[in-house]
């Protein structure tokens, strides 16, 4: 009896010896997502609202939480929600958004500290230079210093430009004059040193209003205030910007010596209603089958046009991976996409990876591939 029993003692230990070995040496491989796929060339992030904050639906948080390496609140960190009145501010949400993002591990980015744009209305009736330089710089310091060391990179100032490069006619603008882009930037610097701060606007990729931008940033850098990133938004079509424009201008932006970042990447299958020739014509977009042809799926070969579409930018992405920091889509699935309700209201847009069912589209399998084929050659 006792030497059935040590018999029995010594197989269990060794079944437990070969089964460790066996374990040290097949390591698991990590799982085929886009956050690890891309780990080494740039952070791969999403845009989330509340409802995704609040991680109501469990098949969406697995999929924030498995496929993206950094986040942005879509709307919770504007001027309107974060800061609605002088002296109140509201952290319910950003709070839990650095929760969130620190839970998964993930670069946090803060969108955005100073914009025209969602504008909480008592800043937005300051006529006076010296009461708004306090509003923004209050409002800066508040938010910055209560994420200090968590949040960590920012969008200082968003969208301060017009098309042809000249400086947009904001409240900011026409109270503290040119000023108030370096002093946005000094104050955010100044509150949390560590951060990344960048400006952050749409169309970068057209000539004339990269001009503007790289006009703009020089001047801050020149005044030996600190800007780290020009954000490209990306909210880009089937056929336009060129790729030529595209790369064109993370070139240009990256020779002022600061890092580049797609920050707000989706692109819109559905006619641009910006393209047609004449006047008052939006009224008549909104039930109109030629602006809102996919209502019932989108046809294959658009499908298919939009996987090649987004196979091409990343390529471009990962040739110039040295010089981009953070990809970040505008929201992760169609169904959530503020492309549903703009520049047209009420149509059935395509513009992200994951469709109305949270399944990964042909556009999300042409960028795994993309990258599995280049980490392949490059270990040939
Ligand atoms: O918060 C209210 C809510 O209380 C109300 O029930 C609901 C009813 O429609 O509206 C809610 O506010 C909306 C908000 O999104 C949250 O859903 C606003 O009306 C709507 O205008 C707002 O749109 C956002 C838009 O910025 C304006 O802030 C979009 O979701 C957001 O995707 C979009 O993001 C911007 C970037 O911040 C900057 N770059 C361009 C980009 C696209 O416009």
């Amino acid at each position: 009896m006792k030497i059935k029993q040590q018999f029995l003692f010594f197989t269990a230990l060794l079944i437990l010896v070969i089964g460790c070995k066996t374990n040290e040496v097949e390591p698991k491989k990590p799982a085929i997502t886009l956050r690890n796929v891309y780990e080494d060339a740039f952070y791969i992030g999403t845009a989330i609202n509340k409802f995704q904050i609040d991680e109501s639906d469990s098949v969406m948080a697995g999929i924030v939480g498995r496929e993206f390496s950094s986040i942005t609140a879509e709307n919770e960190m504007k001027s309107m929600q974060i800061h609605p009145t002088k002296d109140s501010f509201n952290y319910e949400y950003p709070d839990k958004f650095v929760a969130l993002g620190e839970k998964y591990n993930m670069f946090i980015h803060g969108h955005t500290l100073v914009w025209h744009s969602q504008l909480s209305s008592w800043i937005r009736s300051i006529k006076d230079s010296t009461e708004m330089a306090e509003a923004l710089k209050n409002h800066i310091q508040t938010i910055v210093g209560r994420y200090k060391g968590r949040v960590n990179s920012w969008d200082v100032v968003n969208e301060a430009l017009n098309e042809d490069g000249t400086l947009r006619q904001s409240v900011f603008l026409n109270t503290m004059g040119e000023d108030y882009l370096a002093l946005a930037f000094k104050w955010t610097s100044e509150t949390d040193p560590k951060a990344d701060l960048y400006y952050n606007d749409y169309n970068m990729a057209n000539a004339e209003k990269r001009k503007g931008a790289i006009k703009m940033v020089k001047n801050i850098i020149d005044k030996g205030i600190k800007v780290d990133g020009i954000g490209m938004q990306g909210h880009w079509h089937l056929n336009t910007p060129s790729l030529e424009d595209i790369e064109q201008s993370i070139l240009d932006y990256s020779a002022l010596g600061v890092k580049v970042a797609i920050t707000e990447l989706d692109i819109s299958v559905l006619p641009n209603p910006d393209e047609l020739v004449g006047a008052d014509i939006a009224q008549n977009f909104q039930n109109s089958e030629v602006m809102n042809p996919y209502t019932k799926g989108l046809p294959d070969s658009i499908q298919v046009k939009l996987a090649n579409r987004y196979k091409d930018i990343f390529k471009i992405f990962l040739k110039h991976k040295d010089k981009i920091s953070r990809v970040t889509f505008w929201g992760v699935s169609d169904g959530q996409s503020w492309l549903n309700g703009f520049p047209v209201r009420g149509r059935t847009n395509y513009p992200l990876l994951f469709d109305r069912q949270l399944k990964p589209k042909s556009a999300y399998d042409s960028i795994i591939a993309l990258k599995l084929r280049e980490d392949k050659q490059l270990t040939k």
